[in-house]
């Protein structure tokens, strides 16, 4: 079952193809992601008519590029697949008329992906991870808590109650004047500095519901920045570092809340799954492999280039749905917010 994934929900244009012979199983036959970053940076952040604008202009390629090195035509495909929301809606409109354009046209059936679905069963991607597992999913747009029960049968267990973590990272990194995207280079600024040298909070710590709070973090950095300004470039290191940290206690300690509330709702989960792009952090991998270690869990983490925003994730999204049968109809709407 060969489908192709289409995601243009953000700043990423990524088109890929996925097969998956049989249940569970996939190979990643084309992964082609062209990123906006360089248009963005100069906003400190994503704008999204700019974003809408770069789709545009680049998707056609993108798609033909990711048929082409999967060595597919249209024809091939057993399935078509965008992802058609949360996001900004000018780019989820570009890629979603595109796919179904695409599926008219092959007559072939078309699937709407939920992009944070998505990110849900990435890890089955290139893990054979059985369901039902606790997944922390955390990027720029949403950090969650969700007990993935299978295809289509998600229970949200926490959420956060203001700024996502990714959101954090760079809203961080802006007020220390580092570069857009922050995840990143607040990770790299940290690994120099002292983690110990600011006493940061770590909000909701202890609370038994699995929620988060990222706000005050972010706003404790910039009450610390302000009173030691102007600040130097130990500042800045030291700075990420305690951010870094404090944001490492707080996931740690609201995934062995939510462990708890999975084992009280859904049983014992088979596996501790991360995805999104804050799962790019390495301190956050090696703290979330302690914290399953200690739960007598797996910790699956899909590689780097599937942690951010692609297009094999949507692509297969489309297979496991597909392979229920679930594909939908053309008028199917974009969508800014679609709740999992
Ligand atoms: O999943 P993603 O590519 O896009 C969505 O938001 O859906 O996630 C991007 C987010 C950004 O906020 C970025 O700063 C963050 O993931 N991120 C990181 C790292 N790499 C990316 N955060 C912390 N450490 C990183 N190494
Ligand atoms: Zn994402």
């Amino acid at each position: 079952m060969r489908v192709l994934g289409i995601e243009t929900t953000c700043d990423e244009t990524a088109a890929a193809v996925v097969d998956s012979p049989r249940e569970g199983e996939a190979t990643i036959l084309s992964n082609e992601v062209l990123s906006q970053i360089a248009e963005h940076a100069p906003y400190g952040g994503v704008v999204p008519e700019i974003a809408a604008r770069a789709h545009v202009e680049v998707l056609d390629r993108i798609v033909a590029r990711a048929l082409k090195t999967a060595g597919v035509k249209l024809a091939d495909l057993d399935g078509i697949a965008a992802a058609a929301g949360p996001g900004l809606i000018g780019g989820v409109i570009v890629g979603l008329t595109t796919a179904k354009a695409l599926a008219l046209v092959a007559g072939k059936p078309f699937i709407a992906v939920n992009h944070l679905e998505a990110h849900a069963l990435s890890a089955r991607l290139t893990d054979k991870v059985q369901f039902p597992y606790l997944l922390l999913l955390a990027s720029g747009g949403h950090t969650q808590l969700l007990a993935v029960r299978g295809v289509g049968d998600y229970v949200r267990l926490g959420t956060t109650m203001d700024d996502a973590i990714g959101e954090a990272f760079d809203k961080t990194a802006k007020l220390l004047g580092l570069p857009y995207p922050g995840g990143p280079q607040v990770e790299k600024e940290a690994e120099r500095g002292d983690p110990e040298r600011f006493a940061l909070p770590r909000p909701l710590s202890g609370r038994p519901i699995p929620d988060f709070s990222l706000s005050g973090l972010k706003t404790a950095v910039r009450l610390e920045a302000e009173r030691i300004a102007p600040l130097t470039a130990t500042d800045v290191a030291d700075l990420c570092a305690s951010f870094q940290a404090a944001v490492v206690d707080v996931v740690v300690d609201r995934t062995r809340a939510g462990l708890r509330v999975f084992r009280e709702q859904c049983g014992k989960p088979n596996a501790l799954v991360v995805a999104g792009g804050v799962a790019a952090n390495q301190s956050i991998r090696r703290a979330l492999q302690r914290l399953a270690g200690e739960a007598g869990l797996r910790l699956v983490a899909p590689p780097l280039a599937l942690c951010t925003d692609n297009g094999a994730m949507i692509a297969w999204a489309g297979a496991e749905r597909l392979r229920l049968g679930l594909v939908d109809g053309l008028e199917t709407a974009p969508r800014a917010r679609w709740p999992l």
